[in-house]
Formats: structure tokens, C-alpha cells, sequence
């Protein structure tokens, strides 16, 4: 583990090897996909930091509204001595609100982008220099030697997974993903998770199919990472980012929709793409309050408490690992 004055860092370094046999299978299968991970290198992650900040996009400043009005009593439900584990920690805004009203002995931060999260991490290091701050690069959908951490004796473990990221699983991965963050929490152990609630599909529409048209810089980014760091020769131009609610199921559906027959080179495979065929890029789940707190319950948790912003666009939950 490498470390300096500030911060710890562990690389696991989980963009090597895959990456290529992801691509080659997403984009060779008839439903074709790509996993939602690979959105984050440098760009995809600066290019989300600017989603966060567009008119359009609710989330971000709802939550962070949230934990403003709400971080004192979360702070006095988790109690003085906490360790916070963060998966997906990003630019850290939300992080910084949360450390300042926690003031965790530990602060722990998986991301798998891992320029982003050391400099966002070395900022809330320079700001918290009494917290002691880890950073792991890694991918949170693969298990994590977390057991390697000393994480700070006799102090409450507290999951920090802000940002609705939750909603980028199918429902059966988020519930894998809150068992799995329930074993880190141990028993008595607390998640904090941002989710985004149900809500009338033109918001929805409009947050995800921005004027300015940076969500879909952000998805086409992946085809351009494609070409960058695998050699590929995907024309972006000739592919349409598309981003659909699905009431029924209750998601967003981001896709990527090719233009026109073509023909696309990755590694040594020709893919073949006709018109109007669609890479199913992201989805990103919404829950009401006592769908999120049904699954939290599967998993584990005991859902002590639900925060929902004024306008009842976004809830923060509070879990306790009851087993
Ligand atoms: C939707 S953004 C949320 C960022 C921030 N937490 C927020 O609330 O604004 C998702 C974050 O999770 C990270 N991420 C996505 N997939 C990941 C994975 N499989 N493993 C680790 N980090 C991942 C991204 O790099 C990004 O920082």
C-alpha cells in the first residue's frame, strides 16, 4: 500500500485484464451492453462531475440539500466513534459534508476512477487532517480485501453509498450489493444510502436527455474510451445516446443507437451494428421508500430512518445490520 503525508492508497488496479473481454462479449451477445463501470475513466468522471451540476439533474443538489438540513442527526444516530467505508466516492462533495458531521476516526473510499479519487481524497485529507483516510482503487462489484484495512478498533462501521448509484443495479445485484455492504457494516453497523424516488417520467426524461447534451458526451465517452485504450475505431458521431424512463419496471434506460449499418474493429473482432441498433448502456433504478426499505430489510438492515427532501424527489436512508 502506498501512502503519503495525508493519505493511504491501494491500487487494485481493476481496469487491467477485462476490459477487452467485457467489450467483446457486451457488444458480441444480441441484447448488446456494456457494463455502466466503464463510463469512469478521467473524462467519464469529469463529465459526470458536470451532469451534477446541470439545472436538469435534481439528484446532486437535492441530497446535498439533504445532508446539509439532515447531517447532525444522522452523526448523532451513528455516535462518536465511526470508521466510514464509501463505495463510488467520486468527487467527494457529499463526502465532505458527511465526514464534517461525523468526524469518523477512518475514512475509507472505493472508486474505481482512481485520478478522481486521489485528488478528491487528498482535498478531504488536507481539510480532515485528524481523520485517517484510505483510498482503495477498486471495483465494488468484485470482492474487496477490505479485511487488510485496520479499521480503527471499537468504532461503529458506518456504508456510505450516496448518489443513487445503488440504482445502477437490477434488483438482485442491489440486494447482493447490500449483503455484501451488510458484512462490512458487522452487526450494529449502519449504511447511509442515497436513492432516488419514483417520480413523474418528465423530470425523469429531462434529467437524463439534457439540453445541453452533456449526458450524452457521458455515455458516448464510452465508445471513445473504447477506441483510446483498446485500439478500436468506433465513429461517435454515427451513434445516438437515447435515455428512456420504463414505468412498468421503474428505471431509466440509457442506450447507446447505432445510425447506420456498420461495421466496428475491436482487438481482432469485426462487430457488426445495424441501423438502429441499441448498447444498452446503463439503467438506473427508482425506488418508493418502502420498496428501498423492503430490499434493505432482505439484506439485513433494520431501516431505522428516511430522510425525503421537501419536493419528494430523492430519500436517504439510515440502516442498521441487524444480523
Ligand atoms: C453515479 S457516480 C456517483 C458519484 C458520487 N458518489 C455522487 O454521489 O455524486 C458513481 C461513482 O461510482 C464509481 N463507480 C462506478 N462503478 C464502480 C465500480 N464497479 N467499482 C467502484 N467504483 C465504481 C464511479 O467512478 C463514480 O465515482
Amino acid at each position: 500500500m502506498a501512502s503519503n503525508a495525508s493519505f493511504e492508497y491501494l491500487d487494485l488496479k481493476p481496469g487491467t485484464g477485462s476490459f477487452l473481454e467485457d467489450v467483446i462479449a457486451g457488444l458480441s451477445s444480441s441484447a448488446k451492453s456494456l457494463p455502466p463501470k466503464y463510463f469512469y475513466d478521467a473524462r467519464g468522471s469529469a463529465l459526470f462531475d458536470r451532469i451534477c451540476e446541470l439545472p436538469e439533474y435534481y439528484p446532486t443538489r437535492t441530497e446535498l440539500a439533504m445532508l446539509e438540513a439532515n447531517g447532525a442527526d444522522i452523526a448523532e444516530r451513528a455516535g462518536a466513534a465511526t470508521a466510514v467505508v464509501e463505495y463510488g466516492s467520486g468527487a467527494g462533495r457529499k463526502t465532505r459534508l458527511l465526514v464534517d458531521a461525523l468526524r469518523p476516526r477512518m475514512y475509507v473510499a472505493v472508486d474505481i476512477s482512481g485520478e478522481q479519487l486521489q485528488s478528491a481524497v487528498g482535498e478531504l485529507a488536507a481539510t480532515f487532517p485528524d481523520v485517517r483516510m484510505v483510498a482503495v482503487c477498486g471495483d465494488y462489484t468484485r470482492p474487496l480485501p477490505l479485511h487488510q484495512l485496520d479499521m480503527a478498533n471499537g468504532a461503529r462501521r458506518v456504508v456510505y453509498f450516496p448518489g443513487s448509484t445503488i440504482g445502477n443495479f437490477d434488483p438482485s445485484d442491489a440486494l447482493a450489493f447490500l449483503e455484501n455492504a451488510r458484512a462490512v457494516a458487522g452487526v450494529g453497523g449502519a449504511m447511509v444510502v442515497g436513492v432516488d424516488l419514483k417520480k413523474d417520467p418528465a423530470l425523469l426524461h429531462a434529467a437524463y436527455n439534457d439540453a445541453q447534451g452533456v449526458t450524452a458526451a457521458f455515455n458516448l465517452n464510452v465508445l471513445e474510451r473504447i477506441n483510446r485504450e483498446l485500439g478500436a475505431n468506433f465513429d461517435v458521431t454515427r451513434f445516438e445516446h437515447c435515455a428512456h424512463y420504463d414505468a412498468q419496471i421503474g428505471r431509466i434506460e440509457m442506450h447507446l443507437v447505432s445510425l447506420c449499418d456498420q461495421v466496428v474493429t475491436v482487438g481482432h473482432r469485426e462487430l457488426r451494428f445495424a441501423a438502429g441498433a441499441s448498447i444498452h448502456t446503463e439503467n438506473s433504478y427508482k425506488y418508493s421508500v418502502p420498496e428501498f426499505q423492503a430490499l434493505a430489510k432482505q439484506a439485513g438492515f433494520n431501516p431505522e430512518h428516511c430522510w425525503v427532501d421537501p419536493q419528494r424527489l430523492f430519500s436517504i436512508h439510515y440502516l442498521v445490520a441487524a444480523r
